[in-house]
């Protein structure tokens, strides 16, 4: 049910800086989703009347992202003043001038908060009837985030930034984690007083503490129970710690679940994906975006599935699919490469060294051996030789080949589309298919082969071919003489 009292607000306008990216610090992925949709998906979960989310760093690729997670979300531009108190005054503006309730301010780059914790951070924060409340966090070393000091007496005082702290206040080990609550009234009051009077020549939202304050309302820090929850990233060491923490979450979830995951510090699994119970998933995986996985299946050793659906049962080794379909019980792999539309059937195989793309390919039909397979519909049954390619490409334009169910093509054949290969055809070794086959036929193209005697020997006297050759070619005997 719509909480009518509360308003989200996402920051999302900052430069992100220190990622050194030419991508937008947000849109950088975790677990398959850019960092700003984990925020968002947090954010949904509160039930919030209104979401609001302040951009202006690249914020058209900021905004699309917003929206594709969360499309009632409100976009604010924040303009050329910077800072996050500017970011939230601007989002406060955009709410409707009768909305009375709390505001929730999420930095848009602590991606790892989850909505347990901050239902009982809201919780709180509405019990003590505080003007504002900060969710802190203790570190060993707080470098880089803003400290909490509090009076003598333990209660919250003031915010200060990295940047403007005294040494002494470096020393502090209780930061803002950057998440606030506050009652919308005092917000209006008070955002107007934010000055850009510090080392940054920002509007600090966390100086809203100390007006509060001054005011005479009452604030509050609330701890996190741990600080991996708020940890915010800024570069791409955080970054990968984040994303390390997050994957350890997600694969101990699927675990519980009943998945066997050989080795969580080298599979990785995106957010997206659902795995039945009962799959077996070997070393140095990746299963990636919204790849689905039946029970019983096994995954790995080195797979990498990106938008995949693999059937119950089935096996995919050493291999890179991606947008592909995998059949109950089928086989993929070794060192096999799916590309987009690649659909293999129950109790199918594509084996080692094998590319497929855009193919279908029937029940139970086979595509064992160091082989390419583009732009084809395989019927059921049928096994595609050794070493056969697809030729689906005149230079110009791709065509598709039809092989029929129960089809047995030679080793080393290929096949030139447009082609159609009726249902239980053969085609012999070495066959360039040219023309369509019909049903039961056996089609062969290759010149008949000559056998030059004693070639090696006029014309390499003296290798050690010519002396293999010699030695295994029987001399006329006086028998053979005889009976000549
Ligand atoms: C901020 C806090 C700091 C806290 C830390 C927690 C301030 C002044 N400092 O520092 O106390 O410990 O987060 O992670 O708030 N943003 C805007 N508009 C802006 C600037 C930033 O929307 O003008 C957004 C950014 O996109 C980001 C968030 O606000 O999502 C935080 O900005 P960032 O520059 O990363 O702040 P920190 O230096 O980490
Ligand atoms: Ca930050």
């Amino acid at each position: 049910m719509t909480d009518e009292k509360l308003a989200v607000v996402v920051l999302a306008a900052g430069q992100g800086t220190r990622m050194k990216s030419a991508t937008p610090k947000l849109l950088h992925p975790l677990a398959g989703a850019p960092m700003i949709a984990h925020v968002l998906a947090t954010a949904r979960e509160l039930d919030a009347a209104y979401v609001v989310a302040v951009v202006r760093h690249e914020r058209d690729r900021v905004a699309e992202a917003i929206l594709a997670e969360y499309p009632d979300a409100i976009i604010v531009d924040q303009d050329e003043v910077p800072g996050t108190g500017r970011a939230v005054e601007q989002a406060v503006a955009a709410l409707p001038d009768d909305f009375d309730g709390d505001v929730l301010v999420l930095n848009g780059d602590v991606p790892l908060l989850n909505a347990g914790t901050l239902h009982g951070f809201l919780a709180r924060h509405r019990d003590a009837t505080a003007a504002a409340s900060v969710l802190s966090a203790v570190y060993d070393d707080a470098t880089g985030y803003g400290r909490i000091v509090r009076t003598a007496e333990g209660a919250l005082d003031r915010i200060v930034e990295q940047k403007d702290a005294t040494s002494e206040e470096l020393a502090l080990q209780e930061a803002n984690a950057g998440v606030y609550a506050f009652g919308v009234q005092e917000l209006r009051d008070q955002l107007a007083n934010l000055t850009t009077d510090n080392a940054q020549g920002e509007k600090y939202l966390t100086d809203m503490i100390a007006l509060l304050r001054r005011a005479g309302s009452e604030v509050s820090a609330v701890p996190v129970s741990e600080p991996w929850l708020v940890a915010g990233v800024n570069d791409r060491a955080q970054l990968s710690e984040a994303a390390l923490r997050l994957n350890a979450l997600i694969i101990r979830g699927w675990q519980l679940n009943g998945v066997t995951v050989q080795d969580p510090a080298s599979t990785w699994i995106d957010l997206k994906a659902r795995i039945a119970p009962d799959v077996t998933i070997l070393p140095g995986s990746h299963i990636q975006g919204a790849t689905v996985i039946e029970a019983g299946a096994v995954i790995g050793p080195d797979t990498t599935l990106l938008d995949c659906e693999v059937g119950a049962g089935a096996t995919v080794k050493r291999t890179d699919a991606t947008l592909s379909a995998i059949g109950p019980g089928a086989s993929v792999g070794p060192f096999s490469y799916l590309r987009p539309g690649t659909a293999l059937g129950a109790d199918g195989k594509i084996g080692t060294f094998v590319e497929t793309k855009n193919a279908t390919i029937g029940e139970g039909s086979k595509v064992p051996h160091l082989s390419y397979v583009g732009d084809a519909t395989i019927g059921e049954g049928a096994n595609i030789g050794a070493g056969s390619i697809f030729a689906n490409y005149d230079g110009v334009n791709k065509h598709h080949s039809e092989i029929g169910s129960h089809v047995r093509t030679g080793s080393h054949g290929v096949f030139v589309a447009p082609i159609r290969i009726g249902d239980g055809a053969y085609t012999g070794a070495g066959t360039v298919v040219r023309k369509d086959v019909p049903a039961g036929a056996l089609a062969v193209n290759v010149a008949p082969q000559r056998n030059l005697p004693g070639w090696v020997q006029e014309h390499r006297p003296g290798s050690a071919a010519a002396e293999a050759a010699e030695a295994a070619t029987p001399a006329a005997t006086d028998d053979e003489t005889d009976a000549g």
